[in-house]
């Protein structure tokens, strides 16, 4: 046959290709129409629809479609689908280079077989050798039970992957569906997890072992839901109430990474112009013990609408995000006085910290608004060791060697002025608004320690205590004495923060800092 009779609409040759294709279609949908249906009846895409809808269109390429378990206990042998429960493949996000695999969950419920395993180590493999995000789209029932220990040697092979892509490409995880067992330590191990309301969730253990163990009755939803993760736990940096708004917020969050370790991520177009924003006059109030929402500095800071919050609903005194900045991607860490005063705890330290990683591993500038009464005291935090987890929030910062640039809104008191990015732990550039209060300790605590005897020995204690807060204040109660010491660079108007950062971190953009050699630090875990 020529090339030309090949080509003929309804030759032979194109009457087998199509039949070929649809058998395959078929297959690859794991078992045709019934299947399908099921899956859009629990509110749920199919693993092929959901690639489709996240990559752009067209370009998506399959690899390993052909694919096939090799069980053979259990009657296996006679199941065969191809593909093997997983759909894996490149294709491109806003034109950038994506490794993507998809759980079928209408194969064996997308459970994790030994060749499912292989398929996802095949693209994780390709990601790392080409420099590429991967993202994961997990629905799945676990370990292929019929498989026994080669399904666990896939699960391994896959956490093995992913720990040495940590820090070298992205790794994103969406969790559409079941995703159980062992099988969670994978997501885990990815830089963010983002779970669908009310249709996914994640545990090690499930609601049948909880209750033989512990006597405990509980849903799934109510152990390892989308809410319970997002807010108790913080294993889910992100939620949406949809499958559609899952992925979208997936190509949202690729867009402030670089592609990897080694580059830099992509600049928006902006053109300077009037950079002063006078609202940011009016958003501290007066009163240093009143609260106020530090996302309304950030929100008037950054280019508008950029501002691209991770673990919202988790330890709520701390926000983290992504934003830009004159159209620079740039991470930003923010204590929350609307939320408990803004302290430090146990888990804001876990949540700032691990975002300060992964933007310190991909080349993200980091930005610090400051305003901390201190550590949270109390013996639920002592005993929850606040010491190791506070710790890790302040080896990060000090770790970190992107520009890093730090503005005080208001508080800074105690070792939380050291923690949170301060010029002494290699903060490049450190500001103050007038209202800053840089000190030991609020001002009525530190004169009750300080002038103690006196207050007490005074005619009027009270009236006493309150002349020697005043004094105290008078002196640590603003920006000027850390000023003059040189750990802050400049006391700035809030209305020109906007302006002096852009020009702060364009001045940082070639930033050149090396750790001392090493293998690796210990960072207290
Ligand atoms: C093989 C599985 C499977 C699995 C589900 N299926 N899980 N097949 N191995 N792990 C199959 C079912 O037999 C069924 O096949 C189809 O998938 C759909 O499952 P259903 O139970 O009908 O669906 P649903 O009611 O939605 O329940 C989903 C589920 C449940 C909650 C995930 O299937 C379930 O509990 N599965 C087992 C979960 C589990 O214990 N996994 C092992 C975890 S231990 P048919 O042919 O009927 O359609 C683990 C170790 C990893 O993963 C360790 C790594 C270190």
């Amino acid at each position: 046959m020529t090339q030309e009779q090949a080509k003929l609409p309804g030759s032979n040759r194109d009457r087998k290709r199509d039949k070929l294709l649809s058998k395959r279609n078929e297959s690859l949908l794991g078992g045709g129409e019934r299947r399908i249906e099921a899956q859009h009846n629990k509110g749920k895409l199919t693993a092929r629809e959901r690639v489709n809808y996240l990559l752009d269109p067209d370009s998506f390429e399959e690899i390993g479609a052909f694919v096939k378990h090799r069980s053979t206990d259990f009657g296996l042998d006679k199941q065969h689908y191809l593909g093997d429960g997983v759909v894996t493949g490149y294709g491109t996000i806003d034109g950038r280079l994506v490794y993507i695999f998809s759980q079928d969950f209408t194969v064996f419920g997308g459970s994790l077989s030994e060749t499912h395993a292989e398929k996802i180590c095949k693209i994780m493999d390709m990601a790392m050798k080409n420099g590429a995000p991967v993202i994961g789209l997990n629905d799945s029932g676990g370990a292929r039970i019929q498989e026994g220990v080669v399904s666990l040697g896939g699960y391994a092979d896959i956490f093995y992957r992913n720990t040495l892509a940590s820090g070298v490409i992205p790794q994103i995880s969406a969790i559409m569906g079941p995703c159980a067992g062992g099988a969670v330590y994978s997501p885990a191990i990815t830089d963010f997890i983002s779970m669908v309301e009310h249709t996914s969730y994640m545990f090690v253990t499930g609601p049948n072992v909880v209750k033989t163990v512990t006597n405990e009755e509980v849903s799934s939803e109510d152990l390892g839901g989308a809410s319970v993760h997002s807010a108790k736990s913080g294993v889910a940096h992100l939620t949406a109430p949809n499958e559609i708004a899952c992925l979208d917020q997936i190509r949202a969050l690729l867009s402030y990474m670089p592609q990897n370790c080694e580059e830099q991520a992509a600049m928006m177009d902006y053109s300077l112009g009037n950079e002063y924003r006078y609202g940011l006059r009016d958003v501290v109030p007066d009163n240093p013990n009143q609260p106020y929402d530090i996302r309304e500095v950030i929100k008037d800071v950054i280019d508008a609408g950029s501002f691209f919050e991770i673990h919202r609903k988790f330890a709520e005194n701390i926000v983290v995000g992504f934003a830009r900045l004159a159209g620079r991607s740039i991470g930003i860490v923010a204590n929350q006085p609307a939320f408990l005063a803004g302290v430090l705890d146990v888990k804001s330290s876990q949540k700032g910290a691990r975002f300060v990683r992964f933007c310190d591993a991909f080349n993200i500038p980091l930005l610090v608004f400051e305003d901390v009464p201190g550590f949270l005291p109390g013996t639920d935090q002592e005993w929850n060791a606040i010491i190791t987890n506070g710790a890790k929030l302040l080896y990060a910062f000090c770790e970190a060697t992107v520009p890093r640039i730090t503005v005080i809104t208001r508080k800074a008191y105690g070792g939380a002025y050291d923690v949170m990015n301060s010029k002494h732990i290699g903060a490049d550039l450190n500001f103050a608004w007038p209202s800053a209060e840089i000190a030991v300790m609020g001002a009525k605590g530190a004169a009750e320690i300080i002038f103690k005897s006196e207050i007490n020995s005074a005619k009027d204690p009270v009236q006493a205590w309150a002349e020697k807060e005043a004094e105290y204040a008078g002196i640590f109660a603003n920006p000027y004495r850390a000023a003059e010491r040189g750990f802050i660079d400049e006391v700035i108007l809030p209305e020109e923060t906007r302006f002096k950062l852009i020009k702060g971190f364009k001045m940082l953009e070639n930033k050149v800092d090396h750790l001392p050699r090493k293998k690796h630090g210990n960072i207290p875990l």
